[in-house]
């Protein structure tokens, strides 16, 4: 069975070059074969699904497919209808909302509902997905929640930062743990490479970590002042530890190839136990820059190496792993 997958919009080349059989659909849209069980999820998928039909848009045409799909009376089940992330695909929202409306009350009412992140749930429980597209035609699918890529629908995992945090940044870093499914906790000592102005060092102050913030530009004063921060004004490239600490964060805007080589020297020394850092990408040979960077973390000794173009990564992508 085919899969449907969608990427950032300009993303869906290096998308489809690692999905076996990939092709791009359209802008955001990214067709290819089900992946060999056991393989790495694509970097560059937001979310992904096994097509059971392409249809017209209408919940008639949807219902149809759906039916056979979906035990008789599922105890639960959820329905993500989305649009791809495009110039194109975006206007098409409202109509999703519509179809979602429509398909919901088609298939009667008990026991649905939307998947939120981080709330407790079935795996066995079924997911149907619907994606309009700006062609015109609708594909849906249904699978268990357990095998989703993402939980948030179209994989947009939109994060919402409290006031009073610094940057953009934090949404990035919030998300990131999220998708780690694992973060920094009480007591732990993190080192933030790129520090400024303090988005990331704001998330883990208020998961209770101590911070060691590097960075030649000011942090936002009221994160300066914290006690919980050690503000170092040094180049994160010569900037080496006093001591061994939990985790590891980088978000330096920086050529790829050189930050690699930078994490790879704190998994050699045994500086850090987790790491999670942003990687900028070049204009060009997007996927294979991510491998190379892969490879050089894995050189360094780092392991369960992963990277992932979050949603609020830009040209940019994700990467953790652990000593
Ligand atoms: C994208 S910003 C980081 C945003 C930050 N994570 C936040 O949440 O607010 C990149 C930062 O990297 C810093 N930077 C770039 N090169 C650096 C270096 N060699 N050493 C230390 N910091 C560096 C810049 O000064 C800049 O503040």
């Amino acid at each position: 069975m085919k899969w449907l997958w969608t990427s950032r919009a300009d993303f869906e080349r290096d998308l489809a070059e690692e999905l076996p059989g990939g092709r791009v659909l359209a802008p955001a849209l990214v067709i290819g074969d089900a992946l060999k069980p056991g393989s790495e999820l694509p970097v560059f998928g937001r979310q992904g699904f096994p097509i059971a039909a392409e249809v017209a848009p209408t919940v008639e045409a949807v219902v149809a497919v759906l039916r056979p799909l979906l035990p008789a009376a599922p105890a639960a089940w959820s329905l993500h209808v989305w649009v791809p992330d495009s110039d194109g695909g975006n206007p098409l929202s409202a109509q999703a909302t519509e179809l979602a409306e429509g398909v919901t009350k088609a298939l009667g009412s008990a026991g649905e509902r939307s998947v939120r992140a981080h709330e407790l749930y079935d795996p066995a429980e079924p997911i149907v997905q619907v994606c309009l597209a700006e062609s015109g035609r609708a594909y849906v699918g249904a699978q268990p929640l357990s095998s989703t890529v993402s939980l948030w629908a179209g994989g947009r995992a939109r994060m919402k930062i409290p006031s009073g945090a610094p940057s953009r940044a934090t949404s990035k870093l919030a998300e990131a743990i999220a998708w780690i499914g694992y973060g920094p906790e009480s007591g732990d000592v993190c080192v933030d490479l790129g520090a400024a102005p303090g988005g990331w060092t704001w998330l883990l102050l208020r998961r209770k970590t101590r911070v060691i913030a590097v960075d030649r530009a000011n942090l936002q004063p009221d994160i300066a002042r914290d006690r919980k921060v050690l503000h170092l004004r040094d180049n994160a490239f010569t900037y080496r530890p006093e001591e061994a600490v939990d985790w590891l964060f980088c978000d330096m805007v920086w050529k790829p190839a050189e930050v690699g080589k930078l994490l790879a020297m704190w998994g050699e020394k045994h500086w850090a136990r987790y790491l999670v850092s942003n990687i900028k990408l070049p204009m060009k040979r997007r996927l294979s820059m991510v491998n190379d960077v892969k490879r050089l973390l894995a050189a360094g000794g780092w392991r369960e190496i992963r990277a992932r173009q979050l949603y609020h990564d830009r040209d940019e992508v994700t990467l953790h792993a652990r000593r």
